[in-house]
């Protein structure tokens, strides 16, 4: 677990209505400070409240590292803008899962692991069967990834390092397999088996958009955007989703289950739903003609949000949106497309950061402003942006899990200050 400085202890004095508490002070490798309220309440009776734990550190890490001031976003120590200009998707997994950048001997039984696992048992063509097409890929997602758990029960225990590595490559691998299937199942077209001589990008989108009759040849700007996508999506420390899979995976609930509860949060329109609303809102200003002006003076109004803007941790430019602002127009030029809604979600930028509502409460583009459009220059539908992000952050959580898995963490169990009724008597239905 987390290396902390070897700074001298620091205490914090907590003076309370009936006695004086002091607490330590926990220092993080970054310098960040923390207050250590471990056993205030076995102390003092006492408990700390912080609505939506935006104030509370739930864990001490080794994953990621974000400094929302500055705009800073490490995975392992290493910045995000070098992962995305050097580094492979499954590069960037085995070094959020594993915390090294593997030897070329490990990426390449790592690649063959994932080869070894794509595809999902051919049982699981009735749980697609069963599936509506109006059915949300999310709901899907969620569903056959817990499925999976019925088809892979030695994921239940996790006894060795080695049963976990097999377990995180099977869900890596196959994830992207389920993901692509539900893809078809909405659509009505035949599920594709995955092909072993393709890259994990690759196959993704061979297994998304080839036909039975027809292969699918991508773009290899496609499949690096594709890939650019997905590294900038594989983690990003205690979010929703990964605090949900932590806290499901608290309970011992296995790595497969975890995940899928990981996915049943992150479709939210405040989280990864959001990349939804951002197309979604560029589209109505097209197609209604609106300007972009008239669509800030609503928002200033408070009657909608500005989606792919703001961010509970950054108060500074999202980095990553950064890099897909960046490679967005360069993607949609080499694979020629001309998407009027990149000129609108960049006029909406300027106009946004020039605007004293924006501006005075720090609310910059995040990720899911420009990922959107990237998503549509490579024909990937809407209804399957979440997808695309859950595909990104599966290593993030499979860190996440394991981190909980091996460390001493008890079963997550926030408290309350309870402000309902008093106790009271039941009253008979006739009487009431
Ligand atoms: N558009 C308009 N106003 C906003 C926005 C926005 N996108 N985000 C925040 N605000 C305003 C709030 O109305 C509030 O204004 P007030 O002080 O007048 O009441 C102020 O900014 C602070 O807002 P909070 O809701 O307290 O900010 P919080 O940090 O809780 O919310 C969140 C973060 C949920 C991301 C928010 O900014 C939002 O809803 N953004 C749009 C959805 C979105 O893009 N989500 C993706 C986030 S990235 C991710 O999950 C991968």
């Amino acid at each position: 677990m987390s290396k902390e400085t070897d700074k001298p202890t620091q205490m914090a004095r907590l003076i309370l209505p009936e006695k004086e508490v002091e607490l330590p002070i926990v220092i993080g490798t970054e310098d960040e400070h923390a207050i250590d309220i471990t056993n205030l309440r076995a102390d003092t009776g006492y408990i700390t409240l912080d609505d939506g734990y935006r104030n509370t550190g739930s864990v001490k890490s080794d994953i990621t590292y974000i400094d929302g001031e500055q705009g800073i976003l490490r995975y392992r120590g290493i910045p995000i803008e070098q992962l995305a200009e050097h580094s492979t998707f499954v590069e960037t997994a085995m070094l959020l899962i594993n915390g090294e950048l593997p030897s070329r001997e490990n990426l390449a039984q790592f690649r063959a692991s994932l080869t070894e696992h794509e595809m999902i048992h051919e049982g699981m063509r009735h749980s697609f069967a069963g599936v509506p097409p109006s059915g949300h890929p999310m709901a899907t997602l969620s569903a056959m990834i817990n499925t999976l758990s019925c088809y892979n029960t030695d994921v239940m225990r996790m006894e060795d390092e080695l049963t976990f590595e097999n377990a995180a490559a099977r869900l890596m691998s196959k994830i992207r397999t389920v993901a692509a299937a539900a893809f078809k199942t909405s659509v009505g077209e035949p599920m594709m088996y995955p092909h072993p001589e393709l890259s994990y990008c690759r196959n993704f989108l061979h297994m998304m958009f080839s036909i039975p009759y027809k292969d699918y040849e991508p773009d290899p700007d496609e499949v690096r955007a594709l890939r650019l996508f997905l590294i900038l999506h594989a983690d990003h420390e205690q979010n929703c989703s990964t605090a949900t899979v932590r806290m499901v995976g608290s309970s011992g609930a296995n790595l497969f289950a975890s995940c899928a509860a990981g996915v049943c949060a992150l479709w939210g329109p405040l989280h990864g739903g959001a990349n939804v609303m951002v197309v979604e809102q560029l589209e109505r200003i097209h197609k209604l003609g609106m300007t972009v002006e008239q669509l800030v003076e609503r928002v200033k109004r408070k009657e909608e949000r500005l989606y792919g803007f703001g961010h509970a941790v950054y108060k500074s430019y999202d980095p990553r949106a950064h890099i897909l602002r960046d490679h967005a127009p360069k993607v949609l030029s080499k694979l020629t497309v001309n998407d009027p809604l990149l000129n609108i979600a960049r006029r909406m930028e300027e106009t946004a950061l020039n605007d004293d509502y924006f501006v005075s409460r720090n609310l910059y583009p995040n990720v899911d402003f420009y990922s959107g459009v990237l998503l549509r220059a490579m024909g990937i539908p809407v209804n399957m942006y979440t997808v695309m992000f859950a595909i990104g952050r599966l290593p993030g959580w499979i860190a996440h899990w394991k981190e909980v898995h091996d460390g001493e963490t008890r079963i997550n169990r926030p408290r309350q200050v309870y402000m309902g009724a008093v106790k009271r008597d039941y009253v008979p239905v006739d009487q009431r």
